[in-house]
């Protein structure tokens, strides 16, 4: 029998890209549930949703993401990366399932100037931060099978994201500021999928705590330069401080991420997230 995967918030970027991996892993029976679908944050329908669907797996990608706004509603946030990924864990501890939470860089306040290892003391600095590590301790207070993989600065084809940002001001601007002081990895969404999904194909049970970006280190300055390198746009992009990009959220400065756990348990080898950028910019036809 196939074993059947539960992806929730399948309409966003890391959705749609689990979504576009499908026919490459035939032994997998998804179901892909977009907020319309199931609600995370409505436990009634989360329950009745597994009791009626038999579910193996659960890859939950349904997460309030709005940094900067989160800061002005903190209880919307909380409502989905808390409550929502509580409602998840309880019923995945009820029915055996195995949960996937994806979890992120800012659960650390990034004042280290070494890559963070999953030991290392969290401190976030804003309420997304904070409201996905109150989320992550639900799981970990409820589950005993989950793994928690933290990652960073995703970016993919599909959806918002940075790249896709810079790509759309190029064609409108001839200059483009960009901070230089915060330091962290890019991450293709397509390299975290399939991290994902050959946890559950070889059906691993090393539960716990994981980091995943793309191997190497770059400021975001670096990051836009290189998507225009790897896209042959010609623009000039100027380095600047946080300080003149002021943002509701306070971003980590540094928020590098140590990978020698996933690497070790999985065995795997991780792309540098140039190799990664140049397969996503391939990839994109807008
Ligand atoms: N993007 C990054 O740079 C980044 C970095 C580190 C970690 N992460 C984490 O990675 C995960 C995936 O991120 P992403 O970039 O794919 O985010 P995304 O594009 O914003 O997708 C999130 C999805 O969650 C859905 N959602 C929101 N509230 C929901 C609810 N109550 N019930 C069900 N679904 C709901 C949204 O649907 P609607 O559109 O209908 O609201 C959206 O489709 C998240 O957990 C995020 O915290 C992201």
């Amino acid at each position: 029998m196939k074993t059947k995967v539960l992806v929730t918030g399948a309409n966003g970027q890391l959705g749609k890209t689990l979504a576009s991996l499908k026919t490459k892993f035939k032994n997998l029976d998804f179901i892909f549930a977009s907020t319309l679908d199931l609600d995370i944050t409505k436990s009634n329908q989360v329950e009745t949703f597994f009791y009626t669907n038999k579910i193996d797996w659960c890859i939950n990608c349904a997460a309030y993401t709005a940094v900067d706004k989160a800061e002005k509603e903190p209880e919307k946030a909380k409502k989905v990366n808390v409550l929502g990924v509580k409602n998840l864990a309880l019923v995945c501890a009820n029915k055996n399932v195995a949960l996937i939470q994806i979890s992120t860089d800012f659960v650390f306040n990034g004042e280290k100037s070494v890559a963070y290892t999953e030991k290392d003391t969290t401190k976030p600095t804003g309420v997304y931060g904070t409201t996905k590590l109150e989320g992550e301790i639900e799981i970990i207070k409820k589950l005993e099978k989950y793994f928690i993989i933290r990652t960073s600065w995703l970016y993919s084809q599909n959806g918002n994201n940075f790249m896709k940002t810079m790509i759309k001001l190029s064609k409108e601007r001839k200059k483009i500021n960009v901070v230089s002081d915060q330091i962290g990895t890019p991450t293709y969404t397509t390299d975290l999928a399939e991290i994902m999904l050959k946890i559950i194909t070889t059906n691993n049970k090393q539960y716990g705590t994981y980091h995943y970006s793309n191997e190497g280190v770059a400021s975001w300055y670096d990051f836009a330069k290189a998507i225009f390198e790897e896209s042959n746009i010609d623009i000039n992009v100027l380095p600047i401080k946080s300080e003149a990009y002021p943002t509701p959220a306070k971003r980590p400065h540094f928020s590098v991420l140590d990978k020698t756990k996933i690497k070790t348990n999985l065995k795997i080898e991780i792309p540098h997230w140039r190799v990664s950028l140049r397969k996503a910019i391939a990839n994109n036809n807008e």
